[in-house]
């Protein structure tokens, strides 16, 4: 399968099972914007609830945020974006299109239609809204394009609130949006998406060692989420291509079906935005340390993770093919921590109401270890596999004839199936609850 194929199949499969939908669709679509369906909806929660308990409620210190998208202008002219969060533009004198200036081969032919290229002009990505009744300038709001800035506006409240002890870390999950020339890539590069964010308080003198640790984190997060070691890559930013913020970035890239690219970013930010928002707000933003009666301006460490790279670097190392014969099976290889259904249940036949009501009680037993254990009782079981396989659930649980006691020694048992390799083995139901306790915990 080459990488452009690949890519197909996911965007196809994400539309057709109800992962992933394109924006605005009945009305033509609307560039660099998706929707997430009814299986996607739950891939993002069980991916965002994982990096909560792993990036805030399994540690001590860390605290949560959830602050508002729409914020003071000041806030990005005081953090730089106002000024420089912009990316290289040029338009092509003949048909009009525009791309990013960094992206193109030549500088001087239109990609699209040989025309001449104009000069590269810098384009600010934020998206520009007013807030109220009056459209003129002292009504500009920004969407935030990153989620960092609500956090470190509110450090002072975190502080006031909670009285945390150095150091400690805001996370906060939310939505971003970047205007982007040339959104591409499905939900790689959109215009609208999601980032899992921490900025990460500490002494000045400690920051190595907080890095370190994010850095170490972020491994172990890839691979709960099940992406295989060797597709996640560690890049050293160099200097002159680092954000204007940061001392030392790490991007985690991963094997992207197009090219290996970003996925997650890992930066020292300094003192830079809480020195930045302390100058232009006026008020104080430096923490008062009460053994050392010290008083400075944490450095931050931000490990930061865009929810939908996270969702398409899943569903590219999950998305197999088996072909036997000539019929092939897709299935996703989902880790059932994520998967969105962790088993579902079926009676072999749906026209015999005992084996309807055994498969209805065994799935009702089932709900009690997890409430996403999906029924199917539609065609064959064969196909009803397959249907599963397609969507990643990890078991299929099916009551047959030896359920209800047809042979005696089977009274009680089912058979569960395996997605991976399709192997079925016949377990009591309380054997299966076991296996599916310890596959999502
Ligand atoms: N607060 C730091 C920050 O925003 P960034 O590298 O610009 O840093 C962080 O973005 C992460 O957000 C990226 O690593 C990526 O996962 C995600 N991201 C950034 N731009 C994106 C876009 N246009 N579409 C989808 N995800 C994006």
């Amino acid at each position: 399968m080459n990488d452009q194929s690949l890519m197909e199949k996911i965007v196809s499969l994400c539309k057709r099972r109800g992962f992933v939908f394109p924006g605005s669709e009945i009305y033509g679509g609307l560039a660099g914007t998706f929707d997430y369906g009814p299986l996607g909806v739950v891939l993002k929660e069980n991916i965002e609830n994982l990096w909560l308990r792993m990036f805030r409620d399994d540690r001590d210190d860390m605290y949560g945020v959830d602050a508002a998208i729409l914020m003071n202008a000041k806030v990005w002219e005081a953090s730089g974006h106002v000024a420089g969060f912009s990316d290289p533009l040029v338009e092509c004198g003949k048909c009009k299109k525009r791309f990013r200036a960094d992206q193109l081969d030549s500088k001087e032919a239109c990609p699209e239609c040989k025309g001449a290229l104009g000069d590269v002009r810098q384009f600010n990505m934020m998206f520009k809204t007013h807030a109220g009744a009056t459209e003129d300038d002292s009504a500009v709001v920004y969407l935030r394009p990153e989620t960092a800035g609500g956090i470190f506006t509110n450090f002072k409240n975190v502080v006031d609130a909670i009285h945390p002890k150095l150091p400690f870390g805001i996370a906060q999950i939310g939505k971003a949006f970047r205007n982007e020339i040339a959104p591409r890539d499905f939900v790689f590069r959109s215009r609208e998406f999601s980032q899992m964010e921490v900025e990460y308080f500490v002494k000045p003198a400690d920051w190595e060692r907080a890095f370190e640790e994010w850095r170490t984190r972020m491994h172990l997060f890839a691979k709960e989420i099940g992406l295989p070691q060797n597709t996640v890559h560690e890049f050293e930013v160099p200097d002159g291509d680092r954000a204007h913020y940061s001392k030392r970035t790490i991007d985690f890239q991963f094997d992207f079906p197009s090219k290996c690219d970003e996925l997650w970013g890992l930066a020292y930010r300094t003192d830079f935005d809480l020195s930045a928002h302390a100058v232009a707000s006026g008020n104080e933003l430096s923490y008062l340390d009460e053994e050392t009666k010290e008083k400075f301006i944490p450095h931050v460490i931000e490990p930061s993770l865009g929810v939908d790279r996270t969702i398409l670097a899943v569903l590219t190392s999950a998305y197999k093919e088996d072909t036997m014969g000539d019929e092939t099976r897709t299935y996703l290889a989902l880790s059932p921590k994520i998967a969105p259904v962790k088993a579902m249940v079926s009676p072999l036949l749906k026209n015999k109401p005992e084996l309807v009501e055994k498969a209805r009680e065994v799935r009702a037993a089932l709900k009690k270890i997890h409430p996403a254990i999906a029924w199917d009782d539609n065609g064959n079981i064969g196909k009803r596999y397959r249907r599963q396989d397609e969507i990643g659930t990890p078991f299929c649980i099916t009551v047959d004839f030896d359920t209800l006691g047809e042979t005696p020694n089977l009274k009680d048992t089912v058979t569960l199936r395996h997605r991976d390799s399709g192997e079925q083995e016949r377990l009591t139901v309380a054997e299966v609850a076991s296996r599916i306790r310890a596959a999502i915990e």
